[in-house]
C-alpha cells in the first residue's frame, strides 16, 4: 500500500554507506528528508547527492537530518560517494541505504514498475519529528529534484506547523503568509499583532510571524 501524507513514516533497519542504521534512532528528535535515486554512478543523481551535501548547513539549521536511497550495494556507494566528493567538490555527509532486497522501497512506495521495473524512481519524504509524513514527491529518473523546493516547503512545515498560517504560491521563507481559514478575521489582531490584511473575507494576509 502507499504511503499518504499524515501516515507514520514505516521504521527499518539498513545497510548504509554509515555501517547499520535504525532510521527512527537515526532521526531522533529531527526532522527527516529521505530520498530514493534510480542507481549509482549516473549522472542526475551525481548532481543530486552533490547539490545535497552543498546544502548540509542549510538542513542543519532547519533540524533536519538526510538520508538517500538507491538498490545498490554498499560497496557501491562508497566507490560512487568519491566520485560524487571528487566531482560536486563536497563531501557527502550523509548515509545511502543500500536497498539490495527493495524491502524499504517497497514500503515507502518507491517502485513505480510502469517507469522501471528495476530501480526507484526519485520519490522524496520529509517527515516530522512524530514521525508522520508531510511531503511526498516522486520525479522520473531524467528529472533532478530542486533542493532549494524541499528547503522552502521544509520552512513551510515548520512554520505551519507552530503557527495558524498557511504559505502562498511560491512563497519563501521572510515574505507574506495567509490567515489559516479557521481563524475568525475579528480575531486575527489578538493572535498577529504585526497587523493584516483582508483581501476577501477569506483571503487575509500578514506578515510571517516568526520573522
Ligand atoms: C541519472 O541519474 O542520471 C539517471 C538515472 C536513470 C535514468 C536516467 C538518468
Amino acid at each position: 500500500m502507499m504511503l499518504r501524507l499524515g501516515d507514520v513514516a514505516p521504521n527499518f533497519k539498513a545497510k548504509t554507506s554509515e555501517g547499520e542504521i535504525d532510521f527512527y534512532e537515526y532521526l531522533g528528535d529531527s526532522w527527516g528528508v529521505l530520498f530514493s535515486h534510480p542507481a549509482d554512478y549516473t549522472p542526475v543523481c551525481t548532481t543530486e547527492l552533490g547539490r545535497t551535501a552543498a546544502l548540509n548547513d542549510e538542513f542543519v539549521k532547519r533540524n533536519v537530518k538526510v538520508m538517500a536511497l538507491s538498490v545498490d550495494s554498499v560497496e557501491s556507494h562508497k566507490g560512487w560517494i568519491s566520485d560524487i566528493n571528487e566531482t560536486q567538490g563536497v563531501e557527502v555527509n550523509f548515509p545511502i541505504i543500500a536497498d539490495e532486497d527493495k524491502s524499504i522501497s517497497e514500503a515507502y512506495g518507491m517502485l513505480h514498475p510502469n517507469a522501471s521495473t528495476t530501480f526507484t524512481v526519485r520519490s522524496l519524504f520529509i517527515i516530522a519529528p512524530d514521525k508522520t509524513v508531510k511531503l511526498i514527491i516522486s520525479y522520473p529518473a531524467s528529472t533532478g529534484r530542486n533542493f532549494q523546493e524541499i528547503l522552502r516547503v521544509i520552512d513551510s512545515l515548520q512554520l505551519t506547523a507552530y503557527h495558524s498560517v498557511a504559505t502562498p504560491a511560491d512563497w519563501k521563507d521572510g515574505e507574506d503568509v495567509v490567515v489559516a481559514p479557521a481563524i475568525k478575521t475579528e480575531d486575527i489582531p489578538a493572535k498577529f499583532p504585526k497587523g493584516f490584511k483582508e483581501i476577501k473575507p477569506y483571503l487575509r494576509t500578514t506578515p510571517q510571524p516568526n520573522k
